[in-house]
């Protein structure tokens, strides 16, 4: 169970497909987890209950940070909750693993919304104002060999997140795929992303993709 204050994210399909992708990570007896983006906490107390032994959740959203510290406590697990943008509390810190299903979801504009629920979604026109911060900054507080694992929708580029984490050494695949229908928000942005020519006429289906990306160790970057 899980609790939830109003205007936090509920976990749902990218949520569980990045549990799944986190389930299959061999975790260390002193793994080091950083869970950005972390809304309830699901995915932290996932790194917690598979034995990852220091978590930290990372949100800008108070409320998402008071029902992560509620559900750390409700499930008996040791979570360390900061409220902040992105990696910029943690930047001189390493981890082993890196896990974060950000907003994704292009929007009208790229005014991102700074309060309300719509700030676990909205993303800017082509929803990867977070992606390419994340892409950008994850990688430098990655340990040596460490794993980011990223959900995103293909709505927002995913040859993007790509090239861009392949760009600073990372080699990085597609670890996991689901096709889900429209939600009460994308279906209101239906004629606008068909507008933008990034779905097809009457398409109200996107696919999510979890991307793996590993940092090699200095071993192999010296090669
Ligand atoms: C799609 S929700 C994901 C929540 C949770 N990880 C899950 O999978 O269920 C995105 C989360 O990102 C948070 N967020 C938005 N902008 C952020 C930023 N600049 N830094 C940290 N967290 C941010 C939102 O508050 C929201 O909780």
């Amino acid at each position: 169970m899980l609790l939830r204050l109003p205007g936090v994210y509920p976990p749902q399909e990218d949520t569980w497909l990045l549990a799944d992708a986190l389930a299959a990570e061999r975790l260390g007896r002193d793994s080091r987890v950083l869970d950005l983006c972390t809304g309830t906490g699901a995915l932290s107390l996932r790194a917690a209950a598979i034995g990852a032994r220091y978590v930290t959740a990372v949100d800008i959203s108070r409320r998402a940070v008071v029902t992560t510290q509620l559900n750390a406590i409700l499930h008996r697990h040791s979570i360390r909750v900061i409220q902040g943008d992105l990696t910029t509390p943690v930047q001189d810190q390493r981890f082993d693993v890196v896990i974060s299903n950000p907003p994704y979801v292009p929007a009208h504009d790229d005014v991102l919304p700074t309060r309300g629920v719509e700030r676990a979604w909205d993303a800017g026109v082509d929803g990867r104002v977070l992606l390419d911060r994340i892409c950008t900054h994850a990688p430098r507080v990655l340990a040596e060999s460490g794993v980011l694992l990223i959900a995103q929708s293909v709505l927002s580029g995913i040859e993007k997140t790509q090239s861009m984490l392949e760009e600073q050494g990372l080699s990085v695949e597609v670890v996991a795929r689901a096709e889900i229908p429209f939600g009460r928000v994308l279906s209101a942005r239906a004629a606008l992303f068909e507008a933008r020519g990034l779905i097809a006429p009457g398409q109200r289906t996107e696919e999510i993709v979890v991307l793996r990306a590993a940092k090699p160790s200095l071993d192999k970057e010296v090669m």
